[in-house]
Parts: C-alpha cells; structure tokens; sequence
C-alpha cells in the first residue's frame, strides 16, 4: 500500500499546503475530506503563490487526480471562483472529482453562521463564517442538500423550499435579521450545478480502486488536531474531524487504507480565533514570530495568535492520529531569538500534568512548563541536509522527537517548495 495522510498537529495553519504540495508531485491521487472553504492552503512555486481553499494541492500537477471527498462541505461559489481565478494562472482541471455525498453550503448556512457569531457576542467562536458549522449541523440533521440534490433541480428546489422556510424563519424570528430569497438561490445554484455536473462521481469507488491498485494516494489534512469536534478545544473547534480517522469516514475508505501518518506542525504554536492558548506570547517574541513568520490567514487575513511549541499538544496529535512522523515547518522564523523556550507539560494548583485536558476552563488554567534551549542567528534558509542546521537547531529538533517519541522526516527552512531539509 501507498497511502499516506497528512494531518495538522496544532491548531490548523501549519503549513500543510507545502509538505502536500511536495507529496503531490509524486502522487496519483490527492484527496481532500474534511472541512470546506474555511481552509486555506499556500502553495509558493517559483514567483508564483497559489492560494486554495476547496481544490486539492495536487490540482498544480496535471497528472494527479484530485478528489474533494464526501466528508466536505462544498460551496459551489468558492469552488468555481477558485477554479477561475487558478484557471487565469494556467491550471487545468481534466483530473478534478467531487464526490457525489459531498454536502453543499447555501447562503443560509453564511447567514446563519455571521448571526450566530454576532449574537453570542464575548462568546463567539471566531469561526470564518463560511457557513461551515451550520451545514454540518444540517447534515446531522439529516435534511443537508448535498451534490446529487444540487444536481437534480426538482429534488433541489423541493429540498431548499423546505430548508428555506425553516432557516427563515431562524434568521428572522431568532436573530432578527431578513428572510433570503428562495428564487435568486434557486437560479444561482442552477447556474453552479450546470458547471459542476462533469466533476461529480463517486470519489470513494474510485478511490478503492486505486489503492487496491497499488497508487499513490496523499490524503489532505485541512484545520489542525486541535480544531477536532471531539478532540480538540471544544467549543473553539471547527465542526469536522480534521484528524487521521476523520479522513477515512470523509474519504469513504477504511482505516487500513492508510499506511503513513504524517503530523504537521510548525516550530512554534500559532492559533485563529478564540480560545484558551496556553504556550501564548503577548510580548517581543510573539510579535517577531507574527511578523517574521508572516502569520496572517490565508482565508480571512487575521492575524493570528502566536506562541511558543507545545509538546503536550503534539503528544495529543501523536496519540489521536496515529503518527508515524513529524514535519516541522517554519524553523527559519526562529532565527534570531536568544533563547527558545518548548512546553514540557502544565502545571495546575502545583500539578503537574502531562496530557492536554479535556476542559477548556482547566486549559485556561493551566500555565506551561519550559524547557529551554538555545537559539541561533545563523540564516539557515539555504540548508538542505540536518548536518548543515547550527548545532543549536539540530539540538532544538532533537529536542522535539524526544518529547514526543516520533522522528521529525522533514523540516522547513523556508517558504518555496525546495527550502526543506529531508532525514
Ligand atoms: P469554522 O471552521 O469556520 O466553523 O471555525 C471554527 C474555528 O476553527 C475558528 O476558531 C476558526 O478560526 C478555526 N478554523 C477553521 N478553519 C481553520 C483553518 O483552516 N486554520 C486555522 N483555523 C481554522
């Protein structure tokens, strides 16, 4: 088998769009299953940036089969400008898929998400009102639209007539905010299910194919271990499972279809949106890693919350996702701190504790335990071999497989595709 999954292990933004783009090149097929157009990947090639959100990273490779899963929610306006906008930069799609069980966003859902956030208030999330929550939650709720309703415009205009009338009547009796209008969706959604229709199959068939056939499968994490509905900081989560078992259910394939477990993450913490963080610098270092480390969205240009690394939330990521490996991203932005500081484990009312908890009111409590090592101000951008790193990054590295009991394969000194050092 020639599988391999690659997963955020910290909070999303690890820089998973590169390591995937790197996999991509090699790979037959690309698959994205969880999460929707919250996600943002950068891919940097030659003077060329690419910004994806929805289309899988191996769209750049002309011969690698690209599959959105079941288990994303797709916003067939995100995805058609997407796919015009990489067109205008000379991408093709002849090898893209979306699976046919993939749920659709409607602009209730992006109503409903912007009126919920508002209403919460000092409670918001901070989610990027994508609309992404409420379609899962139509989804449990079993009256979700997905890509074979939009295909079929009786079965669409029956289902979003009855959808619509329910949302409406939330938006406006319980938010206060004004009804949609069902004949402008309607059209709209004709109009993308006319474009969309050549893409649409069973991506999980084909992709049992292929496995058994011996390709190259990459499987695309998108979000972070911690944004896990179940795992991670509940309620500041996203409502997907961006980890290793949610791209089996979201891929439509079994949990031995994956071979390799590849965790994400970068040489410090960063987090978007609301949230206990402990590892958090508001300080000197926190804006340096902010500024050096260019730490603002991809999707929405926020920027983000930084920190030092926690090894008690990569543990986390080992344990929940079964890896077999770490790449470490963004060393480079490193490079001139004094002194690094690494989260052993937490201390709360003088214990210690060593697993992530599971109540976000005690994470708040908690206040990290260092260790701290030595920085360098070597620019390690054009290293290519672990030999090549100051000692003082080799030893920061080293530092990191022994808290977490996993080899580091792959570190990133840079931000183009060839700044990698490879072990
Ligand atoms: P939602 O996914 O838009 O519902 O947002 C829920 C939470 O997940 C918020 O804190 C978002 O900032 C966070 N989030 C969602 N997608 C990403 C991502 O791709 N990177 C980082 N954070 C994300």
């Amino acid at each position: 088998m020639n599988t391999i999954a690659l997963v955020g292990a910290q909070w999303g933004d690890e820089g998973k769009g590169k390591v995937i783009d790197i996999l991509a090149s090699s790979a037959d097929y690309v698959v994205r299953a969880t999460g929707g157009s919250n996600a943002g990947h950068t891919v940097v090639s030659g003077d060329k940036t690419y910004k994806l959100h929805l289309i899988p990273s191996g769209i750049l490779y002309p011969k690698t089969v690209n599959i959105i899963g079941n288990g994303v929610v797709l916003d067939p306006k995100v995805v058609l400008e997407e796919m015009d906008s990489l067109s205008k930069m000379g991408v093709k799609f002849d090898n893209l898929m979306m699976d046919l069980r993939a749920h659709i966003v409607l602009p209730y859902h992006k109503e409903i998400d912007e009126l919920a956030e508002l209403s919460k208030g000092k409670d918001a999330i901070g989610t990027t009102k994508r609309g992404i929550g409420p379609c899962y939650a139509d989804k449990c709720d079993r009256i979700g639209i997905r890509l074979i309703d939009l295909l079929d415009s009786e079965v669409f205009a029956q289902k979003l007539k009855s959808n619509l009338e329910l949302k409406n009547k939330l938006i406006t009796a319980v938010y206060g905010g004004k009804p949609l209008d069902y004949k402008s969706i309607y059209e709209e959604y004709c109009g993308y299910a006319k474009r969309l229709k050549q893409y649409a199959t069973d991506t999980g068939a084909v992709l049992y194919d292929a496995i058994k056939a011996g390709k190259r499968v990459v499987f695309e994490g998108a979000q972070g271990t911690l944004l896990d509905l179940d795992s991670g900081t509940y309620p500041f989560v996203t409502s997907s499972h961006p980890i290793t078992g949610g791209f089996c259910a979201g891929a439509g394939v079994g949990p031995t279809a994956i071979k390799e477990c590849l965790g994400i993450a970068k040489s410090y913490t960063t987090r978007v949106g609301a949230g206990p963080f402990p590892t958090e610098l508001n300080d000197e270092v926190g804006n340096h890693l902010l500024n050096v480390g260019h730490e603002f969205g991809t999707t929405t240009g926020r920027a983000r919350r930084c920190g030092w690394l926690d090894a008690v939330i990569l543990r986390l990521a080992v344990r929940i996702n079964g890896l077999t490996a770490l790449a470490i991203n963004k060393l480079d932005t490193l490079t001139g701190l004094k002194k690094l500081k690494i989260a052993t484990s937490y201390k709360l009312d003088n214990k210690n504790i060593q697993y992530f908890p599971a109540d976000i009111s005690i994470l708040a409590k908690c206040t990290p335990v260092y260790e701290e090592y030595e920085g360098w101000t070597e620019d390690i951008s054009a290293c290519r071999k672990f030999e090549d790193l100051p000692k003082a990054a080799q030893n920061y590295i080293k530092a990191i497989e022994k808290l977490t009991d996993t080899p580091v394969t792959m570190i990133g000194v840079g931000a183009d595709r060839n700044q990698n050092i490879y072990r």
